[in-house]
């Protein structure tokens, strides 16, 4: 039987707080609707981690905490780019992409989450990178296929997501990648990593 995400009980491992408490700081710091969002990430990143056999406790926290810092100001994250020693190229791009490695160093400090691989999973959870641990997939795809999504392509996506994991992520990685070149955004050097890595190199 499936677990709904309220339901769930953390065991204290990675974090000390309750899965509670953890939803209402997050509620805290963004728009109804984002946090609506972020529960709908959090369900589907349960239900990919029961299917590939990862922690669901891991994937309820990174899920809960990947959009963290996404309200945050421009130059707040500037500042924690430039202060934590991230990487300098970062500045050249937005917020877009500031939100994930920032949200990664923000919950560090204010949660004392210091599970490497959920880190990574908030860090990356927008631009992938070339080496995914299964947790970082897991949320990659999640945020992508939520199900508040409602894109041509999501039906595809979810479909991928149930069968095939690396499948789910190579189709997102083309499918972002697309809409970036489409859209005449300018696209981080590491997106470009994961593309050559999960979709070119295939
Ligand atoms: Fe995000
Ligand atoms: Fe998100």
């Amino acid at each position: 039987m499936k677990t709904r995400p309220e339901e769930f009980v953390y065991s204290g491992h990675f974090l000390p707080l309750s899965r509670e408490e953890l939803a209402a700081q997050v509620e805290a710091q963004m728009s109804a609707k984002r946090f609506k969002h972020v529960l709908g990430v959090e369900e589907a990143a349960i239900q990919l981690a029961d299917i590939y056999g990862v922690s669901k406790e891991a994937a309820s926290i990174a899920a809960l905490c990947h959009d963290y810092a996404k309200e945050r100001p421009d130059q707040e994250m500037k500042e924690l780019i430039v202060a934590e020693q991230l990487e300098e190229d970062l500045l050249d791009y937005g917020s877009s992409i500031w939100h994930g490695p920032c949200a990664a160093e923000i919950v560090k400090k204010e949660f004392h989450l210091l599970d490497e691989d959920i880190l990574n999973a908030i860090r990356y959870h927008t631009i992938g990178r070339s080496q995914m641990s299964l947790l970082e997939q897991v949320i990659y795809v999640a945020d992508f296929i939520e199900p508040g999504r409602n894109f041509p392509g999501v039906e595809e996506a979810r479909t991928l997501a149930g069968k095939n994991l690396q499948e789910a992520v190579t189709y997102e990685t083309q499918q972002t990648l697309m809409h970036l070149i489409k859209t005449k955004k300018k696209i981080y050097p590491k997106a470009v990593a994961t593309f050559n890595k999960w979709v070119a190199n295939k």
